[in-house]
């Protein structure tokens, strides 16, 4: 073999060692990691939350147009989070400020990833959609809550954040505003 095309082999050989320790670094100590198509489980229809054990939830996930569902959940700091993600209708983004969750909802497929809050950061954490989805992708957004239950019981009526939101809210705390409800519907998406 040339002695150039040996250290040209050599050289490219020792360049993708560096980048396969670079990805086992930027996967095993920055905790990166790739969202996942799950293929055992089947595409859902509703949302829903489940405790899985202490500090330990698991959300299923519906994106549609153009809203989430649940369109907020409510965990305490410190919680790992799984999120199983699915769409009924076309692709829609999830993705969670301040965090590393950034997701596709595709038709027929359901995705995964995993957050771990901290344990000394709540509050309010936005959710919404990145995908361009339609007339009102705009509009597509929810609500991952995290507060102490001391906070909760304490104020006992959450979203001073959301309540400043012009989105159509979908859920409860229209109770305390009866003022404009003209374009409030029950489904929650009949918005022009
Ligand atoms: Cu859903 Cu954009």
């Amino acid at each position: 073999m040339d002695k150039y095309e040996q250290r040209a082999v050599l050289g490219g050989s020792f360049l993708m060692l560096v980048f396969f320790v670079a990805v086992v670094i930027a996967t095993t100590g920055f905790g990166v990691t790739v969202p996942t198509c799950i293929v055992d489980v089947k595409p859902f229809k509703h949302g829903q939350l489940l405790k899985l054990a202490d500090k330990h939830y698991e959300l299923h996930a519906v994106a549609k147009m153009w809203s989430f569902d649940p369109p907020e959940v409510t965990i305490p700091p410190g919680s790992r989070l799984d999120i199983f993600l699915t769409s009924p209708d076309v692709a829609h983004g999830f993705n969670i400020e301040k965090t590393n969750i950034n997701l596709m909802a595709i038709p027929g497929q359901v995705t995964y990833a995993s957050v771990t809050f901290d344990q000394n950061e709540w509050g309010n954490f936005r959710l919404f959609c990145h995908e361009y989805c339609g007339m009102n992708h705009h509009a597509m957004q929810g609500w991952i809550k995290v507060w102490p239950a001391a906070a909760l019981g304490a104020t006992n009526q959450l979203a001073p954040v959301a309540a400043q939101q012009p989105t159509p809210a979908p859920a409860p705390a229209s109770a305390e505003k009866p003022a404009d409800t003209t374009t409030q519907q029950p489904n929650g998406g009949a918005q022009q």
